[in-house]
């Protein structure tokens, strides 16, 4: 029913607009010289574009701007990028994000490498940075199988005991959230915890700490993160995060079934991070559906929110390894593609799911998705900062909808 009405809103709204047609003429818009004007775009087009794929464009404007109306817009950053406020990167990343996430530099293995030696030295760089552009930043992550040092499993040589490992998990979330209370204002509290096939990943977080409780599920060590991290800052808002949710309906299955037994228990889980590693090929009805069986969260915690986290667009398969030219026709597939994905992110937000959308990287040359022999396109940005037409695009998708 509330999907019946907001189509009927959302055409009603589109009539309104078409008959008006009270569209800006070009010329009072920001944007480059008109000889730079890329003449295929309609002539209703809000944004100027500079002369099509890869160029550059100071005047290009912000795509947190642009989105303000619906969710905030970040990109996952390495603090070495904060280093000299005249460079381009940093010119760029302040000027179209306005939510931040370390890359790596806030995971368990760079934090807490040994047991007890904390090294904070990037996330206090990272939490000033904060607080000198206002932005919103993001800690990722507190627990995870990958990128978290042996030691918080193993006691001299042995399994250790689901005791001492949750006791090091605490230890880990307390430190963290606690010296940034306040400051840090999302967390990833737990990332990955779903298996590729569907079910928990048997990691050696559920191998150690197991059913703690005996209800019957291997929850525990979620439930527990979460608890502490609560604990440690009541204001900050506590993400469960993974990947493939968009895609794998098994994935998003075994999420849905976990989170609502967890919140059905008290456990405080604020909201699903969609890391939304995804390709040119990524099948938008999928993403529809799996989006919709995790939004029936919402009838056990009606607030409950999704942010779209580690953004990319890779022109790959998952698996090829084969290198491609980043030819035209694959150029506008890309586009096409996260023009609906933007579509698509509009209308969640517009129904109230989402606030939050951040890309994992940059530019295309600032992506993990780059390999040896197999470089990568996953993003707005070309390589140097260049404007992408993909860029282009979702300014065009939100000007569409801005109403
Ligand atoms: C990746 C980083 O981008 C790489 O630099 C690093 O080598 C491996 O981790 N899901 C996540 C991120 O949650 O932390 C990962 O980041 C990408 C996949």
């Amino acid at each position: 029913m509330k999907r019946l009405i907001s189509l009927l809103l959302a055409i009603a709204l589109l009539l309104s607009f078409t008959a008006c047609e009270a569209k800006p003429k070009t010329d009072d818009l920001g944007g480059s010289n008109s000889s730079d004007v890329d003449n295929k775009k309609p002539s209703s087009s809000k944004f100027k574009r500079t002369d099509a794929e890869l160029s550059y464009d100071e005047d290009a404007p912000s795509l947190y701007e642009a989105f303000a109306d619906w969710f905030e817009v970040g990109c996952a950053i390495n603090t070495w990028n904060l280093n000299d406020k005249n460079s381009p990167e940093y010119q760029t990343i302040t000027k179209h994000f306005n939510v931040f996430v370390l890359e790596n530099e806030s995971k368990q293995d760079a934090v807490q490498r040994t047991e007890g030696n904390f090294n904070f030295d990037a996330m206090d760089k990272f939490v000033e940075f904060g607080e000198e552009t206002g932005a919103t930043l993001r800690g990722h992550t507190l627990v995870w199988h990958s990128q978290c040092p042996d030691w918080f499993f193993f006691d001299n040589g042995k399994e250790a005991s689901a005791e001492l490992v949750l006791e090091r998990m605490k230890t880990h979330i307390r430190t963290v959230v606690d010296r940034y209370k306040g400051k840090i204002d999302t967390w990833d509290v737990v990332n990955e915890v779903i298996g590729d096939g569907g079910g928990l990943r048997d990691s050696y977080w559920v191998q150690r700490v197991g059913d703690y409780d005996g209800d019957g599920d291997k929850y525990d060590f979620i439930e527990q993160a979460f608890i502490t991290a609560r604990e440690c800052d009541p204001d900050a808002r506590l993400i469960i995060n993974d990947y493939s949710l968009e895609s794998s309906e098994q994935k998003a299955i075994s999420m849905y079934l976990a989170v609502k037994k967890m919140l059905n228990d008290g456990v405080p889980i604020d909201g699903i991070g969609f890391q939304m590693h995804i390709g040119i090929n990524t099948d938008m009805d999928v993403m529809r559906r799996n989006f919709e069986i995790l939004g029936q969260l919402r009838d056990i915690k009606p607030d409950f929110i999704f942010e779209v986290t580690e953004l990319d667009m890779s022109v790959y398969n998952w698996g090829d390894n084969n290198a491609t030219e980043y030819t035209k026709d694959i150029r506008n597939q890309q586009t096409q593609k996260y023009r609906e994905l933007f579509e698509f992110l509009i209308e969640q937000s517009e129904a109230g799911y989402l606030d939050s959308v951040v890309f994992w990287g940059m530019s295309d040359n600032h992506s993990w998705l780059n390999k040896d022999n197999q470089p990568n396109y996953p993003m707005l940005f070309a390589r140097e900062w260049k404007l992408k037409d993909c860029y282009w695009e979702v300014l065009e998708v939100a000007h569409e909808n801005t109403k």
